[in-house]
């Protein structure tokens, strides 16, 4: 079953009208960014399987559940602007494994520039990173890679998808669940997720 999330209610929403609004400077995208990822990985992470052990409290013996190893892959540029937010909330044992991955801005297709994930991940639950999901073209090049690794896991962590970039990783990687702050509304002929936010690669590097 294909499968994502999305988030709910007027602090999402906060975060979101900061994010999209066109009057926002670089800074301030940046926070913003980072704000949605912790809601966002959050709920994304929410049943993570751990193992169990305890710990003393001043008071009593108290059960624990903790987090294997997880490491995370932001997707380059965008995906960057969500680390710091995923390595504060994350264990202090999390790896980060980059890909570099852009849009040709005609054909749309991606191309990779740099694949820098560990050969083998069989010890890990993976968390992807990206802004934007529109076409998932991106997206389902960066699960393929990260596929062969065979982790024990993947999750990916965005903050708007389009529905069509959703439905395409839903056909390709049906167990795969995406969390992002909101679905918008479409693509446009350009590609652009309406009403989206803009190039987030570009909004967050001012370039
Ligand atoms: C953006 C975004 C995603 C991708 C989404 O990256 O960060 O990686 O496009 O589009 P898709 O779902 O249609 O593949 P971009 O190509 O602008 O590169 P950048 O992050 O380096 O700016």
């Amino acid at each position: 079953m294909a499968t994502h999330r999305s988030l709910r209610g007027a602090l999402v929403g906060e975060h979101l009208a900061v994010l999209r609004s066109v009057e926002t400077g670089a800074g301030d995208f940046r926070r913003a960014v980072g704000r949605l990822s912790t809601l966002v990985l959050t709920v994304a992470l929410e049943g993570l399987e751990g193992t169990g052990g305890a710990v003393q409290t001043p008071v009593a013996s108290a059960a624990t559940e903790r987090a294997g190893r997880i490491t995370v892959v932001p997707v380059l540029r965008a995906g960057l602007g969500m680390l710091d937010a995923a390595l504060d909330l994350l264990p202090d044992s999390t790896r980060v494994a980059f890909v570099g991955a852009r849009r040709d801005e005609t054909t749309l297709a991606p191309s990779f520039y740099l694949d820098a994930v560990p050969e083998d991940l069989s010890e890990d639950d993976v968390v992807i990173l990206d802004v934007m999901i529109a076409t998932g073209g991106s997206l389902a090049a960066t699960i393929e890679v990260v596929q062969r690794r065979r982790p024990r896991s993947i999750r990916v962590a965005g903050i708007i998808a389009a529905p069509e970039g959703l439905a395409h990783i839903a056909g390709h990687f049906p167990e795969i669940v995406v969390t992002v702050a909101a679905v918008d509304e479409r693509l446009n002929e350009f590609g652009f997720i309406v009403p989206g936010l803009g190039d987030a690669g570009d909004r967050l590097y001012g370039t």
